[in-house]
């Protein structure tokens, strides 16, 4: 009897879970089917097909080329996953990429390109992926399509153009929606450009998608207002004309539906309880007016802090101009519906700290390693390169070896490994409201984050 009432209890858990994760979402958005969506559309034409990812190997430096051609193929694709900073599905580990849809087509990007990774020995869905090396993917996709004698094409050419990332693990996102959208009009037609093309280049961290449920808005900036629309710049490559974009929609609702699933994984070391409960007041009471407050009845503020306070780096808030969040604002993006987008936001969110143990590296262009850094501000190394797997324990985040400036490196790849926080958009400066605190009270808070 008791073990029916403990079953039934569990079903109406479950039951009113599923309600709150579903309440104000469109009729019908369904979680799995967002996730389906993601992993099975081609949302953007193929970057690469069967025989280039096979090949991709010709495209590297002697030594690794040999390595990798005496492999077998299990390894070879070991090899390949490694260098590109991909990884096995977690429900599929001997399908394609979770980075990577695959159709007849070839290999497509999808959300988890950036948008998946791993972390301590595990892959998670709506971790930001920090391995990722899109721009020595993208070059050596270049590459061996001219050792196999393929035909240049548009894809191609605007490809090379845009710079993907200088740094593995970052991502030049926001010139993603710039360029994109820079090439649109508000009704989503494809127009040339209104304004003079900028480029502007630089790199962020993605952040993971268990932050989505507590955000009203999205982006560094907390430009957008959340919504299915705000998820789809992304996908606004030329070649998806405005009726192909709309026909999308209701994919997005559902995918929109599946980020409000996404739970921030527990960390997986021991915890030194009784210090951590000594850093929750320190926290509360230095943190918590920017950052929200955790465990039961915990609320997050979403509060936007100016630059002046704030300090760090501000190259992504410089990227957009006032005119091109209008843009925006006044677009089909929003539903024509301007209202709450905020065009002049001269600040960053504070971002929610649910899981803030996996998120490495911190700020939100990647530049700062390790929690204990990140409190900080006078010890952040200057030009560092982490280890692709370890986790740090000590200090919270990426195992690292920190240098005085880039060293020569033979490859261009091999530079990418390297964060040069003196390079633009990538100051590690800033953030310094946790300085004040005593080096006890930074140990109690460091241990207290572990449990976020
Ligand atoms: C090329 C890498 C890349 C791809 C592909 C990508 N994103 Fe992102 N995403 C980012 C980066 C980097 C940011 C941070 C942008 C910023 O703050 O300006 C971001 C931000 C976001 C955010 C805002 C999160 C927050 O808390 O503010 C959401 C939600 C999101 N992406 C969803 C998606 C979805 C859904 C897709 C697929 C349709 C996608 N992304 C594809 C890199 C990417
Ligand atoms: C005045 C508001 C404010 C206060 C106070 C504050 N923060 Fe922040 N914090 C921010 C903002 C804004 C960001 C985003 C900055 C960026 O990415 O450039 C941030 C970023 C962070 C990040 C990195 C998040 C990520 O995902 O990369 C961590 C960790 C963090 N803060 C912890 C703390 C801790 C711990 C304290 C208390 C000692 C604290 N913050 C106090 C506003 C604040």
């Amino acid at each position: 009897m008791s073990r029916l009432l403990l079953l039934l209890g569990f079903v109406l858990l479950v039951l009113v879970e599923i309600d709150v994760a579903t309440a104000g979402d469109a009729p019908g958005a369904d979680a799995a089917r967002g996730y389906r969506n993601i992993l099975d559309t081609p949302y953007l034409p193929a970057t690469l097909d069967a025989e280039v990812f096979d090949n991709l190997w010709q495209a590297w430096p002697e030594s690794q080329r040999a390595a990798a051609e005496k492999a077998d193929a299990e390894s070879r694709r070991a090899q390949i996953y490694a260098r590109y900073g991909f990884t096995p599905r977690p429900d599929e580990p001997d399908g394609p990429p979770l980075q990577l849809t695959r159709t007849k087509q070839g290999y497509h990007m999808n959300c988890f390109t950036c948008h998946g990774g791993e972390v301590a020995g595990r892959v998670h869905l709506g971790l930001g992926n920090t391995n990722l090396a899109l721009q020595s993917f993208v070059e050596d996709v270049a590459k061996v399509r001219r050792i196999l004698k393929r035909p240049l094409t548009r894809a191609d050419l605007a490809s090379a153009m845009i710079p993907h990332g200088d740094t593995v693990g970052t991502t030049n996102a926001v010139v993603f929606s710039i360029v994109l959208l820079q090439f649109r009009d508000q009704d989503l037609n494809v127009v040339p450009p209104r304004r003079r093309l900028r480029l502007p280049h630089h790199d962020l961290d993605a952040p993971p998608w268990w932050h989505y449920k507590h955000r009203t808005h999205l982006y560094i900036d907390g430009t957008a207002k959340v919504g299915h629309r705000a998820l789809m710049p992304f996908i606004l490559v030329p070649t998806n004309t405005p009726e192909k974009v709309r026909g999308f929609e209701d994919d997005f609702r559902h995918i929109e539906a599946y980020l409000k699933t996404v739970e921030a994984p527990r960390y997986p070391y021991p915890i030194d309880r009784a210090l951590a409960q000594q850093g929750k007041p320190v926290f509360d009471k230095n943190c918590a007016s920017c950052h929200g407050t955790y465990g039961e009845g915990g609320r997050y503020p979403n509060r936007l802090v100016p630059m002046e306070k704030l300090g760090t780096d501000r190259a992504r808030l410089d990227a957009l101009r006032v005119e091109d969040r209008k843009t925006y604002a006044n677009s089909w993006l929003t539903g024509y519906d301007p209202e709450g987008v905020r065009t002049d936001p001269r600040g960053y969110v504070a971002p929610p700290l649910h899981g803030i143990w996996a998120s490495a590296p911190y700020l939100h262009n990647g530049s700062v390693p390790t929690l204990w850094h990140l409190l900080r501000s006078e010890q952040r190394p200057r030009v560092w390169r982490r280890e692709p797997k370890g986790y740090d324990k000590a200090r919270v985040g990426l195992v690292i070896e920190a240098v005085n400036a880039v060293p020569e490196t033979s490859t261009k790849h091999g530079k990418r490994q390297w964060f040069d926080t003196t390079a633009h958009g990538k100051s590690a400066a800033g953030h310094t409201f946790p300085d004040k605190l005593s080096e006890e009270e930074k140990r109690a808070l460091l241990e207290y984050l572990k449990t976020l």
